[in-house]
């Protein structure tokens, strides 16, 4: 038995890196799978993918940061295959830079599709989960939300506003059946990683350094976080709501060591 037969799963930013495992897994699990993303080359070539192996799923090019856009989607989902039971909230973007160096456009560009972009999808979703009194929304934070995280505050800042609409919704809309919980992830080996390890002066050096941060030796994989997912999605966590799984390789809970 698959672990999402039967359910109608939107999934944004599913069009490359983590949110293409996403789709691709979900869809294996039995999901038909809504692919959004701005992308649209991209969305056709990962619904493509699903397609080939046997899933279904169809593509939802659209802006996240776009009211209009992000109902359209939804409705054309709903349309195609039902009314959304799942919500994956994965589409982010990143930007370096402390305050100070942060303009108010970078900042309200990574708000805008890390933290309103969620808001947006869900209040597009959360009608249809309401008629149905059952539905499960899982959001991509990250730890960076978590913990002060050096030179990242846009991005920490949309994540931990995310970590806070979770809670919020998992509130609001539990006497709904409607679960809402988050995961956390420390650094993945996405190809948004390896490209910018690559263009380091030392790219080896770049990519040991990044492993040996994180106490299980090594940096996680996509595969690893999209377990976490199919998990809280899937009918398994019925008593799951209000979480936030944290998927770091124990990097949040290491102390530093003292130096003698
Ligand atoms: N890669 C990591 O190490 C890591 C760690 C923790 C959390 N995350 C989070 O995981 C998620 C996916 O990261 P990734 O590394 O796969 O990134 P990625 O850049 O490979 O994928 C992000 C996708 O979001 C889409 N997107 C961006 N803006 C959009 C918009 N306005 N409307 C619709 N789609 C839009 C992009 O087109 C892209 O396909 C992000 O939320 C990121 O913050 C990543």
């Amino acid at each position: 038995m698959r672990r999402l037969e039967q359910k109608r799963t939107i999934i944004t930013g599913a069009a490359h890196g983590i949110g293409r495992g996403l789709a691709l897994r979900f869809a294996q699990e039995g999901a038909a799978v809504g692919v959004f993303d701005i992308s649209a080359a991209n969305c056709a070539q990962v619904v493509a993918e699903i397609v080939a192996l046997g899933g279904q799923a169809i593509s939802l090019e659209a802006d996240l940061t776009q009211p209009a856009q992000v109902n359209g989607a939804v409705s054309r989902f709903a349309e195609h295959f039902g009314p959304p039971n799942i919500l994956v909230n994965n589409a982010g973007v990143m930007a370096n830079g402390p305050v100070h160096l942060t303009s108010a456009e970078t900042f309200d560009r990574v708000i805008g599709v890390n933290l309103r972009g969620a808001f947006l999808a869900s209040a597009a979703v959360l009608p249809y989960m309401l008629e149905a009194r059952a539905g499960s929304i899982v959001q991509m934070a990250s730890v960076t939300g978590m913990m002060g995280a050096q030179g990242m505050a846009a991005y920490s800042t949309a994540k931990g506003g995310l970590l806070a609409l979770t809670r919020a919704m998992a509130i609001d809309y539990a006497p709904y059946g409607i679960r809402v919980n988050s995961v956390s992830p420390g650094t993945i080996d996405s190809p948004m990683l390896q490209a910018w390890v690559a263009a380091q002066s030392d790219p080896h050096q770049t990519r040991r350094a990044f492993d040996a941060v994180y106490p299980i030796g090594r940096i996680g994989t996509i595969d690893e976080v999209v377990s976490v997912f199919v998990f809280l999605a899937s009918d398994e966590a019925s008593f799951v709501t209000g979480a936030n799984y944290v998927v770091d390789g124990g990097l949040s809970v290491k102390a530093d060591q003292p130096q003698d």
